[in-house]
């Protein structure tokens, strides 16, 4: 095991650990801590980064699609546990289809018919997801090995991922350089700090893919969970979860989550939408200034006690209820996950906005600097 800054913290975290689920877990020194995790086929060796901060709570992250393996959050009496999805090893997160936790690059979500057209050329990307492109096509950020160099900062332990991708990988154009920092605050929150540059005009859209159960990972479905999005339209979708460009009032219909609501209480509605989805599987427009960090959703889970908070400088949230999870994942612990075992609250520019004139850009010129943050609050009540 290779200890990185303040090695007594590093202690507490291993002990945080150690007692997951079991109350209360001691707090201590922030700390990182680096141990080998697993090696890729070619033999590069890939680690996890354990974040502890003042309060005991942790993040695990590892380097293979940036993924946050593990996030101990504490409940009303401050007992913590792992409040997010994900599995026990390495080959487990390279064959699982669901984008645990990962990095999404370059395009989170979908770009209708694997095409677009950038300053007069079409590119064509792989068809990924029927006739479309998700999440980066085959191998987007989530298969790629990234490099990491932990970090201490003012607001707490950090690690910071770069990952190269080439002019030309999964078809887009320019070689990007992307920056992630992962920093676990003195304040609960995980915060993300998305940074880019490319050589020559491109589209990014980069997110984060955790799936978070609030009762804790593999503890029962997400339905009584109750949701707040900050939002008063969302973008409706064809069958194929393509937006048909419309930007639609949520007001009377069951993407109204302008009030706390539970999952549950209209998901089974008989609603077209909600049927394309499958469940709720679509992007609300945030009630927020271009650029401006703002909060973005809420949500409580009444049994624990934990709310989760999310703020971001981002336009859009794709609120997605784990409709396409079947049980055939078994995931930590051996525990499979059925499907709405938990959601996922990706910040992001609308999907299919390089076909969407109407759409905020998502273009990316060469000589401009891509900057973005979301945080994820923890707290409890
Ligand atoms: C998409 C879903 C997809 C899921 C996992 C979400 O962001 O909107 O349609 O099934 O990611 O792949």
């Amino acid at each position: 095991m290779r200890y990185s800054f303040l090695a007594a913290g590093a202690l507490s975290g291993v002990l945080a650990f150690a007692c997951l689920g079991q109350a209360p877990v001691k707090k201590g020194n922030p700390s990182v801590k680096m141990q080998p995790y697993g090696k890729m086929p070619d033999g590069s060796e890939i680690d996890l980064y354990t974040l502890t901060n003042v309060a005991g709570m942790q993040a695990g992250i590892i380097n293979y699609g940036g993924a946050v393996v593990t996030l101990a959050a504490p409940d009303k009496s401050g007992k913590f546990a792992d409040v997010v999805l994900g599995m026990d090893t390495l080959a487990g997160y390279m064959q699982e289809p669901n984008y645990f936790g990962a990095l999404i690059g370059r395009y989170g979500n979908r770009i209708g018919h694997a095409t677009f057209k950038l300053e007069g050329k079409t590119y064509t990307l792989p068809k990924n997801n029927g006739e479309n492109t998700l999440h980066g096509g085959n191998a987007g950020f989530d298969k790629r090995v990234w490099k990491a160099r932990e970090m201490s900062t003012a607001n707490g332990p950090a690690v910071e991922l770069t990952y190269v991708s080439k002019d030309g990988e999964e078809g887009f154009p320019g070689t990007l350089t992307a920056k992630v920092v992962y920093t676990l605050t003195d304040a609960n929150e995980l915060k993300i700090e998305y940074t880019a540059t490319t050589d020559k005009p491109t589209v990014l859209n980069l997110t984060n893919h955790s799936y978070f159960n609030l009762a804790g990972a593999g503890v029962g479905d997400n339905l009584q969970h109750q949701v707040m999005i900050n939002a008063n339209q969302f973008t409706p979708v064809d069958e194929g979860l393509i937006p048909t460009g419309e930007l639609k009032a949520v007001k009377g219909t069951p993407f109204d989550f302008t009030k706390l609501t539970a999952i549950g209480a209209r998901i089974n509605q008989d609603d077209q939408q909600l049927k394309f989805g499958k469940g709720y599987d679509h992007n609300w427009v945030l009630n927020k200034r271009m650029g401006a960090m703002g909060k973005a959703a809420e949500v409580y889970e009444p049994k624990s006690g934990r709310v989760l908070e999310v703020f971001t400088t981002e336009p859009g949230l794709q609120f997605y209820t784990g409709n396409f999870l079947d049980g055939s994942v078994t995931g930590k612990g051996g525990i499979a996950y059925p499907m709405r075992a938990a959601f996922c609250m990706e910040t992001q520019h609308y999907p299919d906005s390089p076909n969407q004139p109407k759409f905020p850009s998502t273009e990316l010129k060469s000589g401009q600097t891509y900057h973005t943050v979301t945080t994820y609050k923890f707290s409890a009540r």
